[in-house]
């Protein structure tokens, strides 16, 4: 009767476990995960460091992923694959310091701005290009499908073959180092992280207001997607709640102009 009850016990037991056991799995299957893709070779915006994908951008999504509530994965795919994951609908979102503007509108949706930025040029140290205007004549070097190639198009014309496009911005810098290109065109943030990051390289970086406008950045999504909305309610939060500030300062060194991005 005794070992019968035991039995009993231990069946019920192991029921129990098992039966806990998948219930938990189930959950964790259920819920999701996001799957935020980025191109992390633009410092400092998101860039490789030991293995792992750092910067501005990497921890601002993870403030507004924790104030959403959302688990997510983010994945380095490179910038071009990125738009098309997106068009696809093979990710759920993207954080790449992406400028919004009306040409992706129509074929993305963006969240709230988070980021004010504008181009630069940069040139080796005594170089004779001062200007945007003196880029005409110059080879150029712009990342492929960035709104630093625009700029530099609405400059030289948009066939100009003197326009040299590179798969990232370190690869393009790079050409700029061996003489491939005489300057190179990029967001104002990487521009000056680079000559910071490489005082050897005698490298300058200068801005011309007259050419270059200012921009936004925001995390892109694919048309019609639900998430655009939480993503917006939570990086609100987190702009109006100080973390925005605390990254900011973390990667810039400065405070942030917030009422800039709420116009
Ligand atoms: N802001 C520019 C654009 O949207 C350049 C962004 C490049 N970002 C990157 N992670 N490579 O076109």
């Amino acid at each position: 009767m005794k070992k019968g009850m035991m039995a009993t016990l231990i069946f019920i037991l192991m029921f129990a476990l098992v039966g806990c056991g998948s219930s938990t799995e189930k959950t964790a299957t259920t819920e999701k995960k996001i799957t935020v893709v980025t191109d992390a070779a633009f410092a400092p915006f998101e860039y490789m460091d030991k293995g792992e994908i750092v910067g501005f951008d990497v921890d601002l999504l993870k403030a507004v992923m924790k104030e959403a509530g959302l688990a997510y994965e983010l994945k380095n795919i490179g910038w071009d694959p990125l738009f098309a994951a997106i068009q696809g609908k093979t990710a759920d979102m993207a954080v790449s310091g992406i400028t919004i503007n009306d040409d992706r509108k129509q074929t993305y949706d963006f969240s709230i701005p988070y980021f004010e930025s504008t181009h630069m040029i940069l040139v080796k140290e005594g170089s004779s290009i001062k200007s945007a205007k003196d880029l005409q004549g110059k080879v150029v070097g712009v990342q492929n499908g960035t709104t630093g190639q625009e700029a530099v198009e609405k400059i030289l014309g948009k066939e100009n073959k003197n326009i040299k496009k590179f798969e990232n911005t370190v690869v393009a810098i790079m050409d700029l180092l061996n003489g491939g290109v005489e300057a190179v065109v990029t967001d104002n943030a990487v521009a000056n992280e680079y000559v910071k990051n490489n005082p050897d390289a005698k490298i300058v970086a200068f801005e011309d207001p007259e050419h270059f406008e200012s921009e936004f950045y925001g995390f892109m999504f694919p048309k019609g997607s639900e998430l655009k909305q939480k993503v917006d309610e939570a990086l609100k939060k987190v702009i109006e709640n100080g973390t925005y500030t605390e990254i900011y300062k973390k990667w810039f060194g400065t405070e942030p102009n917030i009422e800039s991005l709420q116009q």
